[in-house]
């Protein structure tokens, strides 16, 4: 038997004892990254490493990471899928490669976890016009004593690891557990359902271009991944991921809650459960619920966890969310704000109740009268439109009626709505990755000058709020209480722009974050650094420092690169909060 928390130590444990530094898990909200909404894997906040930025901490890293893929919603309630997981992960930053990451693999799962080698099997990349058969990984597992009969070789839809469809990507090897109840048999090809995946390594080689092309990599890197949930569940033999310790108190709330038992009860529990999870998680990165981006997906979560409470009568999500807070708050400091990660969960759950009788009668007379069992696009639009029901919700309600909605329509409808379409279909629910370019350079260093700019023009009160960058524009929030009037936007631009012009040299520096705060940095100096940061110094030391700060970069070396620096829009962003579009020309 082995929990959660068991599994976290014994993994980072053995990386360190193989040189591994272990780093904090980022923030599910991605910073300066706005290809995606969430962090969607362990490897998503080391791109910039994996594209050959040197990591403060070296080239072995190792931890454990928060992630939500929001792509499974729907499929939430079977055994498996959930919004919410952590995923374990070592990475090899143009360090080790293939071998020995399969050794390392190798090692731990036979002589940690005690996996006895009859219960292994494993998968290669078979080859395609872009790269060759995998026979190095297949070669390397065969020597450690995994027997030729394990081994299957499948194309790209299996053994090639990308987010997204363009960035860091490469061949993977991947490993499964024997779950079927007889003697372990065949392979992963022959016997796919008794073969469950646990951990899969890639090895990053390529770089795919928008145009689809593979080109290497300046770098060969290793990043692997191993879901804790579903780990912890196949080493305890079962194959429901709520029955392990990362679920089960929470259903055992919910069971308590509600009079009724879970086997009886097994996909509404599940939803619950999963929806107010990721839930406390999403508002403890500090999202609060809304109608576009990161704030939707939290409504929808909260929104149709709270009708199918309602299912099981039970009147409020609070105690539910409280039973997620002792699995995860020892290891991630933002859960402190219980309170008011329960009250902003709350306040939504009452905001909801509001509508929701009202709507779900309307929903009856659209059933009633619906043709051809369908509801249109348009009245699915106005249960969200009026109501507050998300789509998937209504599916839900459909389904339970027999009916089917017209979602093309609906898309369409959503489409006029310009708020959401921005949420919704530009396809930010999938992954994807932060764009590197020298554009986003250029505005990377441009958004620290902005910063220091604002210190001199508005006062050292101004604090960073947020930062999301584009190829195309940056975009800047800060703490600051009333419109910036067109002497400040000047003087603020002409201030940049002058930085710009004097040439100041962009310089690069490694540092723990307390020699980083007492260098006088800029940083937000909460739990969220690791053991090492890299600190970004424009202009000269030691007395014509224009900004310190610390940051992932990727930067320009000398401002001069920048161009023209323009602000597009001064405009509020929440109370309190200033937002800043900027463009360079
Ligand atoms: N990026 C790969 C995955 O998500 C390995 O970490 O599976």
């Amino acid at each position: 038997m082995i929990n959660r928390k068991q599994l976290i130590k014994k993994y980072l444990d053995f990386f360190r004892s193989k040189n591994h530094k272990v780093i904090p898990s980022a923030s599910l909200v991605p910073e300066n990254d706005p290809t995606v909404l969430f962090t969607t894997a362990g490897m998503h906040p080391l791109v910039p490493f994996l594209l050959g930025e040197s990591h403060p901490e070296g080239p072995r890293i190792t931890n454990v990471q928060k992630c939500i893929r929001t792509g499974d919603i729907d499929e939430v309630g079977d055994e498996s899928h959930h919004t919410f997981f952590e995923m374990l992960g070592n990475w090899s930053l143009g360090d080790y490669f293939k071998k020995e990451a399969i050794e390392y693999s190798f090692e731990f799962l036979t002589n940690v976890l005690e996996i006895p080698i009859e219960k292994l099997a494993v998968t290669c990349f078979k080859g395609d016009k872009d790269a060759p058969k995998d026979n190095e990984a297949a070669g390397t597992w065969e020597s450690l004593g995994i027997p030729k009969q394990r081994i299957a070789f499948l194309g790209k839809k299996d053994n090639w690891w990308i987010a997204g469809n363009k960035g860091p990507c490469g061949p993977d090897t991947e490993m499964f557990y024997w779950i079927g109840k007889n003697t372990p048999k065949g392979n992963v090809e022959s016997n796919p359902d008794e073969w469950r995946e646990i951990w899969n390594d890639v090895f990053m080689q390529y770089n795919k271009t928008a145009q689809g092309k593979y080109e290497p990599l300046k770098q060969m890197n290793v990043d692997t991944g191993m879901g804790v949930e579903r780990t912890v569940a196949i080493l305890n033999g079962v194959s429901d991921h709520y029955l392990t310790d990362t679920f089960l108190p929470i259903i055992k709330k919910i069971e308590k809650l509600s009079k009724q038992l879970y086997p009886q009860n097994q996909r509404t529990m599940r939803i619950i459960a999963d929806h107010v999870k990721a839930s406390v998680m999403i508002i403890a990165a500090g999202i609060k619920p809304s109608n576009t981006e990161h704030g939707y997906v939290l409504r929808r979560l909260i929104r149709r966890a709270f009708r199918y409470a309602q299912s099981l009568d039970i009147k409020t999500l609070k105690s539910i969310a409280e039973s997620v807070f002792p699995i995860y708050e020892e290891d991630y400091p933002e859960l402190k704000n219980k309170k008011e990660i329960l009250k902003i969960l709350v306040d939504e759950e009452e905001n909801f109740k509001k509508t929701l009788q009202q709507g779900l009668s309307k929903f009856e007379q659209i059933a009633k009268q619906s043709k051809n069992k369908t509801i249109s696009g348009e009245q699915a639009f106005l249960l969200y439109q009026s109501y507050g029901f998300p789509i998937e919700m209504t599916e839900d309600l459909a389904q339970e009626h027999k009916l089917k909605i017209d979602l093309e329509s609906y898309n369409k409808e959503q489409e006029k709505h310009q708020e959401l379409s921005r949420t919704s279909s530009a396809g930010k629910f999938k992954s994807g990755l932060a764009d590197n370019s020298k554009q986003t350079a250029k505005l990377h260093t441009a958004t620290h000058l902005l910063q220091a700019a604002l210190k001199k023009v508005l006062g050292y009160h101004i604090q960073q709020k947020g930062s999301n960058i584009t190829s195309e524009r940056l975009r800047f929030d800060f703490t600051h209480s009333e419109k910036m009037t067109d002497e400040q936007k000047k003087e603020t631009e002409d201030l940049v722009n002058q930085w710009i012009q004097e040439s100041h040299e962009v310089k690069k520096a490694e540092m723990t974050p307390k020699e980083a705060k007492e260098s006088g940095a800029m940083g937000l100096f909460d739990d969220k650094y690791g053991n090492k940061v890299s600190v970004f110094t424009i202009g000269e030391e030691p007395n014509n420092i224009i900004s310190k700060e610390i940051c992932t970069g990727p930067h320009v070396s000398n401002t001069r690169e920048i161009g023209h620096f323009k602000i597009k829009k001064e405009e509020s962003s929440s109370q309190g909060v200033r937002r800043i579009k900027a463009v360079l020309e």
